[in-house]
């Protein structure tokens, strides 16, 4: 995909395809009001016909026949002015760009940034609506003969200056990432293994310039993650333990460690799943997956940052060498652990890393995981769980959650929660009571920190069964663009 930006009016606009937004109730305003002149007064007549008045997720192509240089035009609600996030422009230029891909358009214009009240305004929306039409045009298509091929080759930006400039590359550059980690996230798990993951981070530490170190069973042993081990001891798969840093900050910067839980399926062990959707469960490296697209990301950005990646990689499989439930196991921290439930082993394995993130002696550990059932059910798709032990880090979180899309809410992580892990044999065990499983999951995981932590549960997030504006069906890349503007706000780079 090419993009770039062009400062014509949406009127004049020489690509074949243009998007026009509208907030809610203002059809008599700017683009639409200039194009229903170009148009002779049809396009306000066709509105009213067909009801359309801006709402989020309203939309009404229409084929120009020769009236402008555009061939096909999409306008496309926004919803209110007031209250209007990021989200709003990144949606509706999803819902057009549905829009514009049936229709075979090949270079396509956006005039989303016509909306914007101030510069600030303007980089944001000409970043979200590039995220949002090629996100929604994502296709994972690797595994068919048949290929879907997106007929869209060119986004053009509507704008002028610095700032769409800057939304625009941004834009792209977050739209590559999530992708990246979609891929990751959709390839079935008998080809993305532990040892796959490890040579994508390899590769593509390669290729863009950052460190990446792969270690196998034998040196996760000797560094003693008994979690990792113990998860990984039914599966024929080697586990892998994936180490990503790009240190071109500061010298004096702390890094910042994100870690990302990289199971790459989970059957549950020997405490087995349901078979229904258990397909579903090679999207258990969602976490992984989005921390290796940031750190690529960042790389292909040349952020100027310390920010240094973990992702331990197994698969939880049933056999005569599994853990049991009731085994104990010792964390790299030291910490003894029982496995009650051989299901609830994404906290096991989570335990080594950020244990090992303690090495770094970071800024602040952020880990991205598919851990709770019981998030999903408290959240649903609309946003992950977010716990942590520094309010600061917390707000900063949920911030740019806001600020992304990607959004984050609080839970609880009270001293209650960690009452409900006690074990009768080692210092904790590995599930709690029926209710809370989200907190106590994340109190789990807080045994084993050291300084500024926050846990952001995606497993509500990370797959969807539905299409909905730029989400697919499929892995979503939850986790990617919430860190990637936590990180240029935390290092203070914008
Ligand atoms: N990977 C699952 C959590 C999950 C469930 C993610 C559904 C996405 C969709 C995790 O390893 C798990 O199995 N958790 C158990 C924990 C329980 C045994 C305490 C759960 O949530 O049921
Ligand atoms: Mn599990
Ligand atoms: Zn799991």
């Amino acid at each position: 995909m090419k993009y770039r930006v062009d400062n014509s009016r949406a009127v004049e606009s020489k690509a074949e395809g243009l998007v026009i937004g509208v907030f809610e109730g203002e059809l008599d305003k700017g683009d639409f009001q200039e194009l229903d002149k170009a148009l002779e007064g049809k396009l306000g007549a066709m509105a009213k016909r067909r009801k359309f008045e801006g709402k989020r997720g309203q939309v009404m192509p229409l084929e120009t026949m020769g009236a402008i240089a555009a061939r096909y035009v999409v306008v496309v609600g926004v919803g209110k002015r007031d209250g209007a996030t990021s989200d709003s422009y990144r949606y509706a230029s999803a819902v057009a760009a549905r829009a514009v891909k049936s229709a075979g358009v090949k270079s396509c214009a956006s005039a989303m940034a016509s909306l914007a009240g101030s510069e600030d305004d303007a980089k944001t929306i000409a970043q979200a609506t590039v995220e949002g039409t090629r996100l929604a045009l994502y296709n994972f298509d690797t595994f068919k003969k048949e290929k879907t091929p997106v007929m869209l080759e060119e986004i053009v930006i509507l704008g002028h200056g610095a700032a769409a400039e800057k939304g625009m590359k941004n834009g792209a550059a977050t739209a590559d990432a999530v992708m990246l980690a979609r891929d990751l996230i959709n390839t079935p798990a008998n080809y993305a293994t532990p040892t796959y993951l490890g040579n994508q981070a390899a590769a593509l530490g390669k290729k863009h310039g950052f460190k990446c170190a792969v270690h196998g069973r034998k040196a996760i042993e000797k560094m003693k993650m008994g979690g990792l081990i113990g998860v990984s001891r039914g599966s024929q798969e080697e586990p892998k333990f994936i180490v990503m840093e790009y240190m071109k900050g500061p010298k004096s910067q702390k890094p910042i460690v994100m870690v990302g839980k990289g199971l790459t399926f989970d059957s549950g062990g020997i405490s087995i799943k349901p078979a229904l959707n258990m397909h579903e469960m090679k999207s258990d490296m969602s976490g992984g997956a989005a921390t290796i697209a940031v750190m690529t990301a960042v790389a292909i950005m040349k952020l100027k940052v310390n920010l240094v990646g973990l992702v331990p990689a197994t698969e939880n499989m049933p056999s005569g060498t599994a853990t049991k439930p009731g085994d104990v196991l010792t964390g790299l921290s030291g910490v003894t652990m029982e496995v009650l439930n051989t299901d609830a082993e994404g906290r096991l394995i989570l335990s080594d890393a950020l244990a090992y993130a303690g090495r770094y002696k970071p800024d602040c550990t952020v880990d991205f995981a598919t851990l709770t059932g019981a998030c999903m059910v408290a959240l649903g798709a609309h946003c992950s769980g977010l716990f942590g032990n520094d309010d600061e880090l917390i707000g900063q979180l949920r911030e740019s959650g806001m600020r992304t899309g990607d959004k984050l809410w609080p839970l609880p992580l009270f001293q209650e929660y960690e009452d409900d892990i006690k074990s009768q044999v080692a210092d904790v065990a590995n599930i709690g009571p029926r209710g809370g499983g989200a907190s106590t999951a994340a109190a789990f995981l807080k045994k084993h920190v050291t300084g500024k932590w926050a846990h952001v549960d995606i497993a509500g997030t990370a797959f969807s069964d539905k299409e909905k504006g730029y989400i697919r069906k499929g892995g979503t890349g939850a986790g990617v663009r919430v860190m990637l503007d936590f990180i240029h706000r935390r290092a203070g780079l914008e």
